[in-house]
């Protein structure tokens, strides 16, 4: 059969934290035209700990690759159309490996991994100068959520990875390093190379200058070999070595939240994006300029979308659990058995009955930044049940934004006027509502939420040397929003809201 003829087209690589996929894109028209997902492990080897099997990310890659470039032959859309490949991927996830056998020396560890608590700490007693140390320098506080206190752990604890570095056979990278490497031939010269976003969340970035910090690398005693080369967020580094996209240029990487800002097309100053997937991550473009948060945020890099192209920044707030708490209802409680069940048993009873949940899995992230904390339900009774649990479990979600937002607006000055969402969970309608109630202004939903891979196929498309994708915004303006206005009032969002923050409050300490 003649197979179909349509313009050029994009691919992009998604790695979150708990899946991955592959979806490709038809570049004139931003449609997505094929996609194909894997769900990923997570080890807990100790509490506290999570882990990843780099290898098994990498074969998930592979798979998604393929079953999406079957999927499109079944659909007569020839795959010799697909002309670049962008990157995106959960950030600071540290994985180290043998450049010699291409293997992983550890397993990765993951963002949300505490392991580091006790090595924050120690590094925390010896800053040099004033505290504002790393925050001037890189935009974070010193925490366990970013990739230098992973490395310095295994560096302290794993022989195989002193050795190796020690042998000069040790490469660091975060997971969109971890992939280029291995997509562009490995030991048989894959490139080691990162992007300035990526690059932005390992602490060892200076984040005015663009490079590697020779200070913090000394303060955090790790070796400047090991580090990838960092480029920008959109140019070809390098030509994919096997499988059925062999040979197709590699040209965007932006970390994924990133990428969401730009698969969101939130390329002015003020306008911002809240992703949810594992975590929830609420970025705002802040332009050119570096803003530093005097309410708990991040200042981070938004992206850099070609060699020669300026850098934009984002303040940003991140929740540690989002989507990830559904998961562990699943998982852990057994109380649902797909994580799509979770809207029915929420709309079984429609509130939470004074039950509320705080996540606090990891410790609290943004605005808190409190390690001390651990997960917490409470306001229970013998009439709560698992639906009034999972709607707790929903409305936590949906606090965390709004705790993030009013440190965003404290910020910024001016008030959003309403939230750009995209992610996974925002086909749960229920959760959506609930985010409109909870910040009282209206939550609009692009109609294909993909917006993760648009955003990383977009920066592929548009690289020198590809040229298939215009990041013009007239190109841009054709897309379909779904809206969640509020619907309860603003005094009683308010009375709720205030009782999550006492429950917040009870969930801090826990650890000392
Ligand atoms: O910073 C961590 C973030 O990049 C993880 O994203 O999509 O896995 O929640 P996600």
């Amino acid at each position: 059969t003649k197979k179909a003829v349509l313009g050029p087209l994009v691919g992009a690589v998604d790695q979150g934290t708990s899946s991955t996929r592959f979806l490709v894109f038809n570049s004139k028209t931003a449609e997505l035209l094929s996609h194909h997902q894997v769900e990923i492990k997570q080890e807990f080897p100790r509490e506290g700990w999570v882990e990843q099997d780099p290898k098994e990310i990498l074969m998930s890659v592979y798979e998604c690759i393929e079953k999406t470039c079957e999927k499109l032959e079944q659909l007569n859309i020839d795959i010799s159309n697909i002309k670049a490949i962008g990157v995106s991927n959960q950030r600071e996830t540290t994985v180290v490996w043998d450049k010699i056998t291409g293997e992983p020396l550890y397993n990765a560890v993951v963002w949300l991994d505490l392991r580091t608590q006790s090595t924050v700490e120690n590094l925390s007693k010896r800053i040099p100068g004033n505290n504002n140390f790393v925050k001037s320098k890189t935009g974070l506080p010193l925490s366990t959520y970013f990739s230098a206190v992973k490395v310095r752990w295994l560096l302290d604890n794993v022989r195989n990875v002193q050795k190796a570095v020690e042998e000069d056979r040790a490469l660091f990278g975060t997971i969109d390093s971890w992939l280029i490497w291995c997509l562009t031939g490995g030991t048989n010269g894959g490139v080691h190379c990162t992007d300035v976003t990526n690059a932005s969340r390992t602490m060892l970035f200076n984040i005015h200058s663009l490079e590697w910090d020779k200070e913090l690398c000394e303060f955090f005693e790790i070796p400047m070999k090991i580090l990838p080369n960092v480029r920008s967020s959109s140019e070809i580094y390098g030509l994919m070595k096997a499988g059925a996209l062999e040979g197709v240029p590699i040209s965007g990487c932006l970390g994924d939240q990133s990428a969401a800002l730009v698969g969101q097309m939130c390329f002015r100053d003020g306008q911002a994006k809240n992703t949810y997937g594992t975590g929830c991550f609420l970025l705002c473009n802040t332009g050119r300029k570096c803003v530093f948060s005097e309410h708990g945020l991040l200042t981070t890099v938004a992206y850099k979308l070609g060699r020669d192209k300026p850098v934009y920044y984002a303040l940003e707030g991140s929740v540690a659990i989002a989507g990830a708490v559904i998961r562990w209802l699943r998982d852990n409680l057994g109380i649902i058995n797909s994580s799509d069940e979770i809207e029915k048993l929420a709309k079984e009873v429609g509130t939470s009955y004074g039950c509320y949940f705080v996540p606090a899995f990891s410790g609290l992230y943004a605005p808190y930044w409190e390690p001390s904390a651990r997960g917490i339900i409470c306001g229970l009774t013998q009439f709560t049940n698992k639906c009034h649990i999972a709607f707790a479990a929903l409305e936590a979600v949906c606090f965390q934004t709004r705790e993030i937002l009013d440190a965003m607006n404290r910020d910024c000055g001016i008030p959003l006027s309403h939230l750009q969402v995209d992610g996974g969970m925002t086909n749960n309608k229920i959760l959506m509502q609930l985010q409109a109630d909870i910040l009282y202004i209206p939550v609009v939903k692009p109609s294909m939420p993909e917006t993760t891979a648009l955003g990383a196929a977009m920066a592929a498309g548009a690289a020198e040397g590809v040229g298939v994708w215009s990041l013009e915004p007239e190109d841009l303006s054709a897309v379909t929003m779904e809206r969640f206005e509020p619907q309860i009032n603003a005094e009683e969002s308010e009375i709720r809201y205030s009782t999550w923050k006492k429950a917040v409050m009870k969930s801090m300490g826990w650890v000392t």
